[in-house]
């Protein structure tokens, strides 16, 4: 998604680290292990208090946050398909949030692409792109993304042409593959300072070798406010609601309350914001955000989970280094904790919960970055005395070439892997890690085949 129109400011700090995290698999809080990637995994030292695990399951049902029922209304309304006279486009990517998150149900991910594209400027930093339409007659400009659909030319609009391409100009290009959402509820209640630590534990476990960048981001609903990214191949959002807004104007063009401005007038017919809060208040940004808070996390293969084969990759997995950067567990921070800026209290069905997303959600350059650089400090307007010093100008750029640790839970079900959706085998986006990641792939490569192919068969089990 888009997730550059914010307005706010915000910050980043960079932290490297490195370290070896080490989940315990049963009820595990995260652990950092003084082992190094090379010896295997040492017991977890750091004393744990349990917490209950978040529920996980692909049955549609609420995760306690709301009822079932109303789960299934804000379902609805997340599946919905909208039309040109709902405020479809004028520029936009598909009819329903569905279209792009339904493998294998409502909330998860696809295989749907999208486009994204700059050039570089003077001092070779990377700029927005200039994307002409009508031809010519007007200039969209601010955004990385490419829309894939218009609504014109059309009966109403028969020489309108407004339709997107890349022009040659814009020559740093790259293909963003449609993430899972589902569980993403427990993700956003980390508290930033669980990230924040985790980032500067990886850096110094790892001699400086693997050390996850944290950028904070805008809170849309909250001007002014900050908070750490996790959400989006470039951490781009930190708030599920601001998520839902930047997904709803620049993937479907429906203009809301925190996205209020269309992406061109050209052929727009309905007035904004195209969603408007119905008579419980709530628009439907708020119910796509709560549908994906309620959601439950992405359960493993039951049957494979429990293979000898999987159970040694899994093993191996924390020995050779992929849970230095895919941590296996994390704990959300306690019921009755605000966050977003104070807009969102974390209720009792998120508050401390232990999940196993396989992610550190930083950035890391695993050699794979596609040069796009995040919310660039237009879009931030000026940093308020709110916003971390890191909120510089300097710091998004050092977003180019890195990418969120892809989550690794429901991987089973991406038949297009990375973020441009390039690699289609597990061994192969393996195979592709680089950077920070060198040395997890060398000692991959140096697995004899039954332990290499008892990775593959754990990977597929999550
Ligand atoms: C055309 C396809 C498409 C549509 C339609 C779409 N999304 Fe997405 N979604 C994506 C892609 C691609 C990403 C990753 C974007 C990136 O980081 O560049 C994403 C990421 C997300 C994320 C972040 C999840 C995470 O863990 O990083 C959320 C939340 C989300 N979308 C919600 C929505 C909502 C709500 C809607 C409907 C208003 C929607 N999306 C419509 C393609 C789509
Ligand atoms: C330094 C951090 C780091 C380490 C170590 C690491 N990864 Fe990754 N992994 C990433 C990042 C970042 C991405 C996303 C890269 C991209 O999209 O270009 C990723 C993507 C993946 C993907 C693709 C998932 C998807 O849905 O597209 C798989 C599979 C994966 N890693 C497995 C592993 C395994 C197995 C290991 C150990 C051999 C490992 N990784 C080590 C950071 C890391």
């Amino acid at each position: 998604m888009p997730y550059e129109f914010l307005r706010a400011q915000e910050r980043k700090m960079i932290f490297k680290a490195a370290p070896l995290v080490c989940g315990v698999a049963v009820v595990a809080l995260l652990t950092l292990t003084p082992a190094s990637s090379q010896n295997g995994s040492k017991k977890a030292t750091v004393p744990e208090q349990q917490f209950p695990e978040a529920p996980a399951a692909f049955d549609n049902k609420s995760n306690g946050t709301v009822d079932d029922a109303t789960h299934a209304a804000d379902q609805g309304k997340f599946d919905e398909i909208e039309n040109v006279g709902d405020g479809l486009g004028p520029l936009y990517n598909a009819q329903s949030c569905r279209e792009c998150h339904q493998n294998p149900t409502s909330g998860a991910g696809s295989q749907v692409s999208e486009l994204r594209v700059g050039h570089l400027g003077p001092n070779r930093r990377f700029e927005n792109p200039n994307i002409p339409i009508a031809r010519g007659a007007e200039i969209i400009m601010g955004r990385t993304l490419v829309n894939d659909r218009a609504i014109c030319p059309s009966a109403a609009f028969p020489d309108t042409e407004i339709q997107q391409r890349v022009p040659d100009s814009e020559t740093v290009r790259t293909t963003r593959i449609s993430v899972n959402a589902l569980g993403d509820g427990f993700v956003e209640a980390v508290a930033d300072q669980t990230l924040v630590d985790l980032a500067r534990e990886q850096c110094r476990n790892s001699h400086r070798r693997v050390c996850g960048l944290v950028v904070y981001v805008p809170i849309v609903e909250a001007p002014g406010r900050a908070g750490v990214g996790r959400f989006g191949w470039k951490d781009q959002h930190a708030s599920l609601l601001s998520f839902s807004g930047d997904a709803y104007l620049n993937e479907m063009g429906i203009t809301n309350v925190l996205f209020p401005d269309e992406v061109t007038k050209l052929c727009n017919t309905v007035n904004e914001p195209n969603d408007k809060p119905g008579s419980d208040g709530l628009s439907d940004v708020d119910h796509f955000a709560r549908f994906i808070r309620a959601s439950k996390a992405p359960p493993r293969d039951r049957t494979l989970a429990n293979t000898p084969a999987a159970m040694r990759g899994s093993e191996l997995f924390d020995k050779i280094g992929c849970a230095v950067c895919h941590v296996r567990s994390l704990t959300t921070a306690p019921a009755g904790t605000k966050i977003n800026g104070d807009q969102f209290t974390i209720p009792a069905a998120l508050g401390s919960k232990t999940f196993h997303p396989f992610s550190d959600f930083l950035l890391h350059d695993v050699g794979t970055g596609d040069g796009i650089v995040i919310p660039t400090v237009e879009h931030y307007g000026r940093v308020t005395r709110r916003m971390p010093r890191e909120a510089t100008l300097e710091n998004f750029q050092r977003t180019e070439n890195r990418l969120r640790t892809a989550p690794l839970w429901g991987v089973r079900f991406h038949t297009r892997l990375m973020h441009d959706g390039v690699t289609v085998t597990l061994r192969d986006a393996i195979l592709r890690h680089a950077g920070e990641s060198s040395q997890a792939t060398r000692d991959f490569r140096r697995l004899g085949p039954k332990d290499q192919d008892a990775v593959l068969e754990f990977l597929r089990s999550l």
